[in-house]
């Protein structure tokens, strides 16, 4: 097939392309952010292949209901909507070192106790690394395959050889697609490799857990588009001092994306918080002034979390008002409404 090579400046900060070099981006506003990345573009299939394409109606449309996986870590599950889909493409987006590999090797540890092959392919760490950090979580069994690899026909290949059911790869970034052109971790890269990804989730009918680093702004470096061809977005948070964790959904196909999942990092893994609010107050000073325990909605969940409040004198002109830990804009807001209406 006749293929031809053109060049795309894409902002490797949004995705967004360009014909030619700039120094900001118009889109996101960032200096420096455009690269010039190759890409190849299939001529487009001859047009008989319309003619074998077949329409069907919703009856038509086998309607056995889809069982889900349990993960069998009950936070995950909730913010899954009830456990795995098969066929879906999940990403897991989160800070360096927040604990993504860690939950995902614990999800094909509960899995793989329930005989459900699963195959965790790393592009970052070596078998010896996985191993260590596998030997600190406790028993596996053999239904878990490893691999290391980078290059996505190979994954492909070792995916129709394995036929496993579900799939983690670890991470987006380091994955190599051979027809995307530029190096990994790009942004035509990583949205070929996730293009790859997709057809073999739906193709097979695989499950298919996808890390994504993500930037200094927050989002999934090679971004928004990423989000739009996965089925759930999950984001890892937390404070990397402190030892909790915050799963959340960002999108799902399948579910709510209101649910949040709770999780404590501790030596042996991820365990799950099922308490949210007795962990957030914990440590609370009885009887100190400032401080008031409050109630927040979470997805279905109701959490406790403890406000404190400061009040002190000033030894400059003007006063100043500061917070931590949540929108100083709407402080400011909640504030003015005090002062006119009380
Ligand atoms: N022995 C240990 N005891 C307690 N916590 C540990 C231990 N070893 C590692 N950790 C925790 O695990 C975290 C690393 O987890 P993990 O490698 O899963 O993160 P990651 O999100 O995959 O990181 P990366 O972006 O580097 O791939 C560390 O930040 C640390 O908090
Ligand atoms: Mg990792
Ligand atoms: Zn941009």
């Amino acid at each position: 097939m006749a293929k031809n090579k053109s060049t795309v400046f894409y902002c490797q900060n949004c995705g967004a392309d360009f014909p030619k070099w700039q120094g900001q981006c118009p889109s996101c506003h960032e200096w420096n952010t455009l690269v010039e990345e190759t890409f190849t573009k299939e001529e487009k299939k001859a047009r008989t292949a319309v003619a074998d394409a077949k329409t069907s109606t919703l009856k038509e449309v086998s309607a056995v209901d889809t069982e889900r996986i349990s993960t069998h870590i009950g936070e995950l599950d909730r913010v899954l909507g009830g456990g795995i889909v098969p066929g879906s493409l999940i990403l897991v987006g989160g800070d360096p070192g927040i604990g993504k590999s860690t939950l995902l090797l614990q999800v094909c540890q509960k899995l793989s106790r329930d005989n459900v092959r699963v195959l965790y392919i790393s592009g970052e760490e070596s078998l010896q690394q996985i191993r260590i950090r596998a030997d600190r979580m406790g028993e596996f069994t053999d239904s878990l395959s490893l691999l290391c690899e980078t290059n996505l026909t190979t994954v492909r290949g070792v995916i129709e050889r394995e036929k496993p059911t579900v799939v983690i790869i670890d991470s987006i970034q380091t994955m190599y697609d051979e027809e995307g052109g530029s190096a990994p971790g790009s942004v035509s890269q990583v949205r070929a490799s996730t293009g790859t990804l997709l057809q073999i989730a739906k193709g097979m009918n695989i499950t298919i857990f996808v890390v994504g680093h993500v930037t200094k702004e927050g989002v999934v470096a090679g971004p928004r588009v990423l989000e739009h061809m996965v089925d759930t977005v999950l984001y890892f948070e937390g404070d990397r001092y402190a030892s909790y964790r915050v799963l959340r959904g960002v999108k799902n196909r399948f579910g709510s994306t209101n649910e949040i999942g709770v999780f404590e990092m501790r030596s042996d893994g991820l365990s799950e918080v099922e308490n949210p609010s007795q962990y957030m107050l914990d440590g609370r000073p009885e009887g100190a002034s400032g401080s008031v325990v409050a109630c927040s909605m979470e997805g279905t969940r109701p959490i406790l979390i403890e406000v404190q409040g400061l009040v002190t004198r000033t030894s400059f002109g003007n006063p100043r008002r500061t917070a931590t830990g949540f929108d100083f804009n709407r402080v400011n807001m909640l504030m003015a409404v005090l002062e006119k209406r009380l």
